[in-house]
């Protein structure tokens, strides 16, 4: 195990009608929020009148900026930032999924930037300072609302990069399962496969003497192979809903990780898919985990794919591991397939491999080189192209 510093600053409020407390968590940092939202599914579910009514009421000034992306663009958080700075404000109050979380963090640092969002992203040291940022999460996914990363594309030049500041966690995160209800199927299952995919990045990533840490994931896995497909069949199961949603924030707030940490090979060579198709997070890597899976089984993997097996999918102890390790690759595809993802590129409209050199140098760029199992760009572009 390695040696680590562990902090998680953020103050979660939990459960049904937590967002009463939305007023008293503003106050302790001031009077004008701007309040960051996407495409309207907040006001479908009524609680964006909530939220202004709760403001309304505490007398908290509030402007705010609507339209943010699924995968947030650099030209929103300049928008934003541009409002915080014009009108002075305290607190960033993003309301959403992870898209509208992590352009809220990026515009939290921006306002202290003057220039492009996109340099900060570009070098991640230019960040001095953030407003504080309060969340209020729709969608069970990413986890933004318990990390310190902010996750933004360039389309103009095909970049989707982190942003990444200790100095982003969210000062409080409010976490109410019902707000998740109206969820659609795909983005539940979209959301349940990034959830998976923020563990086994740190499960399969070769730290050895992890016991601990590994019994922890592979309780997280299995409480998300046994609760998506609930959720995705019934969407207002209150129990599914909540254990998803706290089983997001565990996958990727730095405790599974302490003395376990690695490059993510799997998040690098999504995130060129998205950059260059903008397609959603979760399903590009529900197509990407099993082959990659596939890929780097190997003696020296062999093991760790085993205990995957038994602990999260409960296949039995045999002699043959190699066996193990294939049932367990099918029920993570099953249970992909179960929850209503597609597993190949050509069913999210990416036909043709002309840009995978070019993606693979990105996602080399991106430390899956360094990786426990290294992937260089010819290893990246023959798993895009076993994807299609
Ligand atoms: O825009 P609205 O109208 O809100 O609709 C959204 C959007 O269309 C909808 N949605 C959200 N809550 C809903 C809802 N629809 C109905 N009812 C609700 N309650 O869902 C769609 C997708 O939302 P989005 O925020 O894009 O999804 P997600 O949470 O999966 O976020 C994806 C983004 O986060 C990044 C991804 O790369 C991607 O850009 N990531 C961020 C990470 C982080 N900050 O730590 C780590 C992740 O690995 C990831 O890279
Ligand atoms: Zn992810």
């Amino acid at each position: 195990m390695q040696n680590f510093f562990y902090s998680i600053p953020t103050k979660i409020a939990f459960g049904k009608g937590s967002v009463e407390q939305l007023p008293d968590f503003v106050k302790e940092f001031g009077t004008k929020v701007l309040i960051v939202y996407g495409g309207g599914s907040i006001k479908k579910i009524g609680l964006y009148d909530t939220v202004i009514k709760l403001l309304d009421n505490a007398g908290i000034y509030h402007t705010e900026l609507s339209g943010v992306e699924p995968n947030p663009r650099h030209t929103t958080v300049n928008k934003g930032a541009e409002i915080a700075k014009k009108e002075g404000i305290d607190v960033v109050l993003p309301i959403g999924g992870g898209s509208t979380i992590d352009c809220a963090k990026a515009i939290a640092a921006a306002t202290f930037y003057d220039g492009d969002a996109w340099d900060l992203v570009e070098d991640n040291s230019l960040v001095t300072d953030a407003l504080p940022i309060i969340s209020i999460l729709t969608l069970s996914a990413t986890g933004s609302e318990m990390d310190y990363f902010s996750v933004i594309s360039n389309m103009e030049l095909n970049e989707k990069k982190g942003l990444d500041s200790y100095l982003l966690y969210p000062k409080y995160s409010i976490l109410d399962p019902e707000y998740t209800y109206s969820v659609s199927k795909y983005q539940t299952a979209s959301g349940t496969a990034d959830i998976m995919n923020h563990i086994m990045e740190v499960y399969f990533n070769g730290v050895e003497d992890t016991y601990m840490q590994e019994r922890i994931m592979e309780g997280l896995l299995k409480t998300c192979a046994h609760f998506g497909p609930i959720a995705c069949e019934n969407p207002t199961d209150y129990n599914a809903r909540a254990n998803l949603m706290w089983t997001a924030s565990w996958a990727i707030n730095g405790f599974i990780a302490c003395g376990k940490l690695g490059p993510w090979p799997c998040h690098a060579m999504e995130h060129q898919l998205s950059a260059y198709y903008d397609v959603t997070h979760g399903h590009g890597l529900a197509i990407i985990t099993p082959v990659w899976m596939e890929y780097i089984l190997s003696d020296k993997t062999v093991d760790m794919f085993a205990n995957y097996a038994h602990g999260v999918f409960d296949i039995p102890w045999e002699d043959d591991k190699y066996a193990m390790a294939k049932k367990a690759i099918e029920c993570t595809k099953n249970m992909f397939e179960e929850m209503g993802l597609s597993l190949n590129l050509r069913s999210i409209g990416i036909e043709e491999d002309s840009k995978f050199v070019e993606m693979a140098e990105k996602a080399v760029a991106a430390g899956t080189d360094k990786c426990y199992i290294p992937l260089l760009v010819d290893d990246v572009v023959e798993i895009y192209r076993r994807c299609l």
